[in-house]
């Protein structure tokens, strides 16, 4: 399979499935349980249908949107994603290059492979940290302190993370981090050469925001369930988040909001912006998808904070009918990770070229020459 065979999300996924060592694809590719949310974040989308209108004079389209405030030349934002470097040694950063060709909003996690200074330095477009409260207070502190330095314009607090979902296919393969090559799992990586030679030769993993204070994780393997379990404050509160968002100061969002009292009380403690999330189906399965739920948290809280539509984004369709149903942007993982990890900065470039292709062919089929003319008569739920 090569790059052109690429053009749509799927396709990428295939060819990250033929690239990765099965417990890294099952990583990326896998979710909570029965993996039942995961699936309904993508099929929600076909709970609606988008009315066009036609001879509209579409010949200049303007595909840009102001969120965060700060300007992104399409209405995606990249969410964080953990261990980028473990899907292909340029990780993160080949992510950020492509988030700053496109003009696109980009996001580090916690658990990032390339350090919030390095991130910090890259380009002009803007950048959000997400931030995961450790038990260990002191590399909270340490983390916020540093994204100030380094001039982050966004910190987004993922809440939906108070203890591990159940990832059962990395139970079953023993997936960590870093990756352990076990004795039952050294088959899965021996078979992908150009993967492991890249992990084993290239930089040295580390996980450069938490190893200042923390080994899990980077000298000591765990995983993903076992670190939020172990070493995430169960005890994260609203008076937590409110002082969090004192302490940070800047443009504020929170990420894993799904119900309507959560959406006012995050208006209430003055966060910018919500990303109605359930983390990809990876924590709570059976809770609702986020384009479900869009209408419930648009009626709570439109126009009082900013609201992206966060997971099961694979097709500029569901990006426009994200926007007519009254969110301000959408935004995703796996849209890009299958990528990166097929084809490093090359692939998540063409992954989101892709997807302007299909935004900018879409608004034009809709006869729509501005996203804000998407409003919530141009859809029809079944
Ligand atoms: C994630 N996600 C995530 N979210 C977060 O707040 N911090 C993190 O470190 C990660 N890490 C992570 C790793 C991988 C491999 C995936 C697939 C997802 C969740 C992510 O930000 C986003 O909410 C989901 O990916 C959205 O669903 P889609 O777009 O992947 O369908
Ligand atoms: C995950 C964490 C890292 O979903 O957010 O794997």
């Amino acid at each position: 399979m090569r790059l052109s065979d690429c053009h749509n999300i799927a396709d990428f996924r295939e060819f990250a499935r033929r690239r990765l060592p099965w417990p890294v694809f099952d990583y990326i590719d896998g979710a909570a349980d029965d993996e039942l949310t995961k699936a309904r974040n993508t099929d929600a989308f076909s709970s609606c249908d988008l009315v066009p209108d036609v001879l509209a004079g579409v010949a200049e389209i303007d595909t840009s949107i102001t969120v965060l405030g700060r300007k992104s030349a399409l209405p995606i934002i990249l969410s964080p994603t953990a261990l980028q470097r473990v899907f292909h040694w340029q990780g993160e950063r080949a992510v950020a290059a492509a988030a700053e060709k496109f003009g696109l909003w980009f996001g580090i996690s916690s658990l990032a492979t390339v350090s919030i200074e390095e991130v910090g330095a890259m380009g002009s477009n803007p950048k959000m940290f997400q931030l995961y409260v450790h038990k260990d207070k002191g590399l909270n502190t340490s983390m916020i302190e540093r994204c100030k330095e380094a001039k982050f314009d966004c910190m987004t607090l993922t809440v939906d993370t108070i203890v591990g979902g159940k990832r059962e296919r990395c139970l079953r393969s023993g997936f960590s981090s870093p990756p352990k090559f076990t004795p039952s799992s050294l088959l899965s990586y021996a078979v992908r050469p150009r993967w492991a030679l890249d992990y084993l030769l290239r930089e040295k993993f580390r996980l450069p925001n938490l190893d200042t204070h923390v080994s899990a994780g980077t000298s000591q393997s765990i995983s993903i369930q076992g670190y939020f379990t172990d070493m995430l404050d169960q005890s994260l509160d609203w008076d937590m988040a409110a002082r969090i968002r004192q302490d940070w100061g800047g443009t504020f969002c929170l990420k894993g909001v799904m119900s309507a009292k959560d959406a006012r009380r995050a208006v209430e403690i003055g966060a910018n912006a919500i990303m109605i999330s359930n983390h990809g189906g990876r924590q709570l399965d059976g809770s609702r998808a986020p384009f479900d739920q869009l209408r419930e948290i648009v009626d709570a809280v439109g126009g009082e904070i900013e609201i992206i539509c966060d997971g099961g984004v694979r097709r500029g369709t569901h990006v426009l009918k994200s926007l007519a149903a009254g969110a301000t942007c959408a935004s995703g993982g796996r849209l890009y990770l299958y990528a990166l990890a097929a084809a490093g900065q090359a692939g998540v470039e063409r992954a989101i070229g892709i997807l302007q292709e299909e935004i900018v062919r879409d608004m034009k089929l809709m006869g729509v020459t501005r996203l804000d003319q998407l409003t919530p008569d141009r859809l029809r739920w079944r």
